[in-house]
């Protein structure tokens, strides 16, 4: 008789919106051959859809169990999520995580720690939810120049502007849908003031240009001073307003990173892309133009993305980090009115 294989066996760090959507997909398919064997939560109060005996209060113990095959850090702080990662990467632990601030600000480190102490990071679910988009750009790398890369990072800013214009919803009332719905960061600020979004097209930059960039030195530029008035005038123009990421490698070669609203026409495909959906278009230079779309937040989108990285550290799937392509310059002054 075949031997049954045991199950690998999943720390995760954080139960919310991500950490239960998570949770909920790998309980629905045991054929996967995964278990999640240790919760750690930083409230032991909070009433939870476990019993208490299933949490851990204390995250560190989970970084350097042995009984552990590999950890998903999920929580919502990316000061404490930077310290578990990299203390755990310095274990030369495996990881996922989904935490776009934490891994946007520290990538270069992140990188180093990994080939210094052989662990091994992904976070795909950090960038557009469900959209495979790190994993596509990846797929690039080495052989297919891009020219830009943009659309939609942030579900709780389109949402709120879908809303707006297609519902005629007050900014504030959709902004409360929105992290009612789970999709709305704990501060909605960083949602609405473009921060958000930043981060993810930061993250980007490193997989489609090789460039790590400090978001700080990223513009962005958010939609809440957007009111009825401006979704309305959009309106009449046959357009609507997005709050649109990108990353564009002119001819000159000068690389230029930004998030703003942006008024976006019928001719473009990120015209229909509504409520919480991302979408992201790719220019390159032998495939030509590509879009994906896909829900980009959200507890089961986000952990399906979560789920699709730990099988794929199971493959020993890495990064490759695309090379910067030569000539490449940065542009990455804030206000960069007249460069386009
Ligand atoms: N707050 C984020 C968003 C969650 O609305 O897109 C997914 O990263």
């Amino acid at each position: 008789m075949e031997a049954t294989k045991p199950p690998v066996r999943i720390g995760l760090i954080g139960f919310g919106c991500v950490g239960q959507g998570f949770y909920d997909i790998v309980q629905r398919q045991p054929g996967l051959g995964l278990a999640v064997t240790r919760i750690a939560v930083k409230n032991a109060d909070k009433p939870r859809i476990l019993p208490s005996e299933r949490f851990s209060f204390r995250a560190d113990e989970l970084l350097d169990d042995p009984e552990l095959d590999l950890l998903v850090e999920v929580i919502d702080d990316p000061i404490e999520a930077f310290r578990l990662v990299s203390t755990a990467l310095r274990l030369g632990r495996r990881v996922v995580t989904a935490n776009k601030a934490m891994v946007a600000r520290h990538l270069p480190e992140l990188v180093q720690l990994q080939q210094h102490f052989g662990g091994a990071l992904l976070y795909e679910a950090a960038v557009c939810g469900s959209i495979p988009i790190i994993r596509t750009l990846d797929s690039y790398f080495g052989h297919e120049p891009l020219q830009a890369v943009s659309g939609i990072f942030n579900g709780s800013s389109n949402y709120v502007l879908t809303r707006m214009s297609e519902e005629g919803s007050d900014y504030n009332e959709a902004l409360a849908e929105a992290q009612a719905r789970g999709f709305a960061e704990t501060d909605p600020s960083l949602d609405m003031g473009a921060f958000d979004a930043r981060s993810k097209a930061v993250i980007l930059a490193a997989h489609a240009f090789g460039v790590f960039l400090n978001p700080d030195e990223v513009l962005n530029l958010g939609i809440e001073g957007i009111g009825a008035a401006d979704v309305a005038y959009a309106a009449r123009l046959g357009q609507k307003i997005k709050l649109v990421a990108g990353l564009y490698q002119l001819p000159s070669g000068r690389l230029t990173v930004l998030v703003t609203p942006q008024l976006v026409g019928s001719a473009s495909p990120l015209f229909e892309v509504g409520h919480e959906f991302n979408g992201v278009l790719i220019d390159a230079a032998f495939a030509g133009p590509q879009f994906l779309r896909g829900r980009g937040a959200g507890g089961h989108p986000t952990g399906s993305a979560v789920l699709a990285d730990v099988l794929a550290l199971q493959r020993g799937f890495r990064y490759g980090y695309a090379k910067r392509q030569p000539g490449t310059e940065l542009q990455l002054t804030k206000g960069l009115e007249g460069d386009f």
